[in-house]
């Protein structure tokens, strides 16, 4: 994002109260945020056979504020019509936000992913897609130092995350915090968690009617990843689609750092983090 573009999302973007924000450090699951997400709060327009998703990215359907509203200097976006809620994407830092949203009541579902896993996930996207003209992907163990070292997407990490966490403290029912693993794991509770945290709660008509299992099985790894819409076409100029999809694992780190490497990440990632009241648990 160019300076000139935050200094206009932070001055001109007017939050309402109703919005919803998927914030996260990148690869941390946002396309599946997005994807759940979006079919949470448009059920009642679109039956799950009928998606939106099933023809759309779900990059085109829930918008980035950095990637695609403010991504072009001087050029200020109507966002006053969209659908009721309006679901926005970010992975800015909470102190970069417009504080327009940190005055509204909107709320923020905030993603976090093993960081092992996010790394790995983050170097093999930056190995395939080239960002900017003459953008060079480092080395495994270059990349990893540019993470530690809190220069890599977004970083540093622990910033990041303890940016949301503190505001999540403060104001529990405006910052949910989820994890990847966790949505992996039981994707029926996590669900149903975040429907009621945006103010949209099933109901048990819904319930019975097996609505949340529906949702949960049409943004699963394997169905999103096999919707002719992911393979193809390009999202964001030179990034493709399927980018987007590569493994969808949990604790797939293994296979690429050593030992040593893990433990370097732990140990930072510990000293950061002590006294926040935030386990990593990695
Ligand atoms: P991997 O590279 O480990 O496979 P983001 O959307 O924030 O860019 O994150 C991308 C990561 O989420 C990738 O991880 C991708 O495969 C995974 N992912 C994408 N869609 C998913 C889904 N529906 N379920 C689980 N993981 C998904």
């Amino acid at each position: 994002m160019l300076f000139h573009s935050l200094l206009s999302f932070r001055r001109d973007f007017k939050a309402h109260d109703t919005d919803i924000v998927l914030a996260s450090v990148p690869k941390s699951g946002t396309t599946w945020m997005k994807a759940l997400v979006f079919s949470i709060v448009s059920r009642n327009h679109f039956p799950i056979d009928h998606s939106p998703l099933l023809v759309n990215s779900p990059h085109d359907l829930v918008l980035s504020f950095e990637c695609d509203y403010y991504l072009k200097p001087g050029y200020i976006p109507k966002l006053e019509n969209l659908p009721q809620p309006r679901v926005f994407a970010t992975h800015l830092p909470h102190h970069a936000l417009a504080s327009s949203l940190i005055d509204s009541k909107c709320k923020f579902v905030y993603t976090r992913r093993n960081p092992l896993d996010q790394f790995i996930s983050q170097w093999h996207f930056l190995l395939k897609n080239r960002l900017w003209p003459g953008a060079k992907m480092s080395s495994l163990d270059e990349a990893f130092n540019m993470f530690c070292d809190g220069v890599l997407g977004f970083g540093p990490f622990c910033d990041h995350l303890l940016g949301y966490w503190n505001a999540s403290l403060e104001n529990p029912d405006r910052v949910l915090f989820l994890k990847y693993e966790d949505v992996k794991r039981d994707p029926y509770s996590e669900i149903k968690k975040i429907a009621e945290f945006v103010g949209l709660p099933f109901s048990e008509e819904e319930e019975k009617a097996g609505l949340v299992g529906e949702i949960a099985k049409f943004c699963s790894f394997d169905k999103l990843k096999n919707l002719e819409i992911n393979k193809t076409g390009i999202h964001y100029g030179p990034i493709k689609n399927d980018s987007f999809y590569r493994k969808g694992d949990v604790g797939e780190w293994v296979n690429h750092l050593t030992p040593e490497m893990a433990d370097r990440m732990r140990k930072l990632l510990e000293a950061e983090l002590t006294g926040s009241g935030l386990i990593l648990d990695i």
